[in-house]
Order: C-alpha cells, then sequence, then structure tokens
C-alpha cells in the first residue's frame, strides 16, 4: 500500500492507502474528497479533478502531457504545479505524497 494525502485549502486533510496503478481521482472520489470531482471519468475531458503537486514531487509524478496540459487551459487557478490527477498513477515512489487541492474546486 502506497500513503496517499489529499490537503484542502481550508485545511481539511484525508489520508488514504493505495493501490499501485490506481490513479490520483479514483482514489481521491472512492475516499471521499469532495473537492475533486472527476466528471469525465478520467477521459481528459472536464478539468474538474485539478490539482497542485508540490514542486518536491513532481519528478515522481512526471510531467503533464500535451493533451492534459491543453485541458488544463479550461481550469482556475492554474499554476506551474497544477495536474489533472486523473492522468497520475499511483507508484511505489508516491508513498508519503501530499496532493494539493486549488480553492476554485472548494
Ligand atoms: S477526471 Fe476529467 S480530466 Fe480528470
Amino acid at each position: 500500500m502506497v500513503k496517499i494525502s489529499y490537503l484542502d485549502q481550508d485545511g481539511t486533510r484525508t489520508d488514504l492507502d493505495a493501490d499501485e496503478g490506481t490513479n490520483l481521482m479514483e482514489l481521491a472520489v472512492r475516499g471521499g474528497v469532495t473537492t475533486i470531482e472527476g466528471e469525465c471519468g478520467g477521459a481528459l475531458a472536464c478539468a474538474t479533478c485539478h490539482v497542485y503537486i508540490p514542486e518536491e514531487w513532481r519528478a515522481v509524478t512526471g510531467e503533464a502531457s500535451e493533451d492534459e496540459r491543453e485541458m488544463l487551459e479550461f481550469g482556475v487557478d492554474v499554476d506551474d504545479r497544477s495536474r489533472l490527477c486523473c492522468q497520475i498513477r499511483v507508484t511505489a515512489e508516491m508513498d508519503g505524497l501530499v496532493v494539493l487541492t486549488p480553492v476554485s474546486q472548494r
């Protein structure tokens, strides 16, 4: 199991156990993280799974694809940390990752 945490801007933290291979949107929705909707089911068509990945974790989570970057243009409060978390699959190296959710998704 890999420990992943989601931290909302109001300080609400949800700690979840993840199986390798699941994506961070599915994990959040199943785990009751209400600030991540995942409206399109991970089809890269909605941007309701927008999160911030802290700088120190970006090498582990990887960079956004061209298609993901294009969809992020429809997001709100997008910055250099932004990712669509349906596109990030859990690996063992992500143990301890804290995913931040943007204010706009409160
Ligand atoms: S769930 Fe729709 S883009 Fe991630």
